[in-house]
């Protein structure tokens, strides 16, 4: 058997249904036995090595049980970032975590999350978070969840089978068929759902096994740790004094070295450049970077490179080895956005590939036409280009997550078009049919 890479997690949900409180729990339940060691907080992603989970589980899983070394969690806050950390090469999100508010139930971005992990067909948990805020809850003194409930009362245990078989419906609704994960038979036929509470770490445990189970059954060659060419998903651009340009990655293939040759994705296609330094251990709360030589995948990374470009977020970093023409083709590839565009439709503008993905595909549900898409904020030379177009209906721009220049400002009275902008994507395709509705009549 080949040495694996450890799969990579990506937990997601509806705004505030608690998937960073629940990475948190991981990390402090996870951190609780020992100080250090098997895990690590990396940027925006937490790494929790199988020994761990065993070690955690206190005997209830073996080490016999799993191939793999360890999980690698990539938070993703709001839909967004989620859309595009999974755009790319559709490798980056191994299995998923699909967070519910055991109260609010299904809630628009938990469809758009449903319907992107379909889209994608990446095998997920659900967890139904929050169990500590139902009537009757006793605080618990073991925080597993079967023995959580050993400590509740009967009305506590109606209370919540009431909002899981709610839950449960809803999915069903949806074309799901999920069941609490102890009570499923058959678990490629049914989603598992983990009732947590991220404020008491119960059902963390759970999770954890949960997740690994599904994580060994769809084991698929994607996490073979073979010798391939680095690539990493860049998530974030910053400019740093001393660094210059940064890019928070996850690095989901291969190895990254300092000196190595890399391609990146910029707004003037590919352009070579080299990496100057690695750091991991970046988290926005600690300090304490670790500058490193070398970073194995999968992991969280920053890097810094060598040339000032304008690398757009949401694309791969390629290591520059071998057949150069063809890591080109990719990276050109991927940048050409695979948004069906019509002769007609609206004029759309994101901060990322995947959030423009995201946006398009939900038009596209809703029937509402695209013409033409681009990445960055909205110009006054859109302005012009959108209201110079022959048919009234199609003078609209869109701009997701995206603001507008301050030339387009200062000129917005000058044009006749409208625009709309939001950092919500449900708002702005409301918007947008409020819109076309109103120009129709
Ligand atoms: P976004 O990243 O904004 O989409 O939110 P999120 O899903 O990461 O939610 P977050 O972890 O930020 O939690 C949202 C709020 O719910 C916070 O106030 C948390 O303290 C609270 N919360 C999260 N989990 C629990 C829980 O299990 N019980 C209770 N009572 N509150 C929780
Ligand atoms: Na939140
Ligand atoms: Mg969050």
């Amino acid at each position: 058997m080949e040495a694996l890479r450890q799969p990579i997690v990506c937990v997601l949900g509806h705004v505030d249904h608690g998937k960073t409180s629940i990475l948190d729990s991981i990390r402090g339940t996870s951190l609780m036995k020992k100080e250090s060691g098997g895990i690590t907080q990396r940027i925006g992603a937490t790494e929790i090595s199988i020994q761990r989970i065993i070690e955690i589980s206190g005997g209830k899983i073996s080490s016999k049980m799993f191939k793999i070394p360890g999980l690698l969690f990539v938070d993703t806050p709001g839909h967004v970032a989620f859309a595009n950390m999974r755009t790319r090469g559709g490798a980056l999100a191994d299995i998923a975590i699909l967070v519910i508010d055991i109260n609010d139930g299904i809630m628009p971005q938990t469809v758009e999350s449903i319907n992107i992990l379909r889209k994608f067909k990446t095998p997920f948990i659900i967890v139904a978070n929050k169990i500590d805020t139902l009537a009757y809850f006793i605080k618990p003194e073991n925080t597993s969840f079967s023995e959580f409930l050993k400590e509740q009362r009967q009305e506590y245990i109606d209370e919540l089978d009431n909002k899981l078989y709610a839950i449960i419906n809803q999915l069903y609704q949806h074309n799901l068929t999920a069941d609490r994960f102890d009570r499923i038979t058959d678990f490629t036929k049914n989603v598992s759902i983990v009732p947590s509470s991220a404020k008491y770490s119960i059902g963390i445990l759970e999770i954890l096994m949960t997740i690994s189970g599904l994580a060994q059954r769809f084991l698929t060659p994607s996490i073979a740790l073979i010798n391939n060419l680095a690539k990493a998903n860049v998530l974030e651009i910053r400019r740093e004094e001393s660094l210059g340009m940064t890019l928070d990655s996850i690095l989901y293939q291969g190895k990254l070295k300092t000196g190595m040759a890399v391609y990146v994705n910029t707004s003037e296609g590919p352009k070579e450049t080299k990496i100057k330094a690695l750091f991991t251990n970046v988290s926005s709360k600690s300090t304490k970077v670790t500058e490193r030589s070398v970073v194995n995948s999968a992991s969280g990374v920053r890097i810094a490179i060598s040339d000032k470009l304008d690398v757009i977020p949401g694309t791969t970093l390629i290591e520059a080895k071998g057949d150069i023409d063809s890591i080109i083709k990719e990276l050109q590839e991927e940048s050409q956005v695979k948004i069906d565009l019509d002769e007609h439709g609206i004029t759309l503008k994101a901060d990322t590939l995947g959030s423009l993905e995201a946006v398009a595909f939900e038009l596209g549900t809703r029937g509402i036409k695209i013409r033409s898409t681009q990445i960055g904020e909205i110009s006054k030379r859109d302005l012009i280009d959108v209201s110079t177009l022959p048919d009234q209906m199609d003078r609209i721009l869109a701009g997701f997550n995206v603001d507008l220049s301050t030339d387009a400002k200062n000129n917005l009275m000058n044009y006749d078009v409208a625009v709309v902008a939001s950092k919500v994507i449900y708002s702005l395709i409301e918007e947008i049919e409020k819109w076309l509705k109103n120009k129709k009549e």
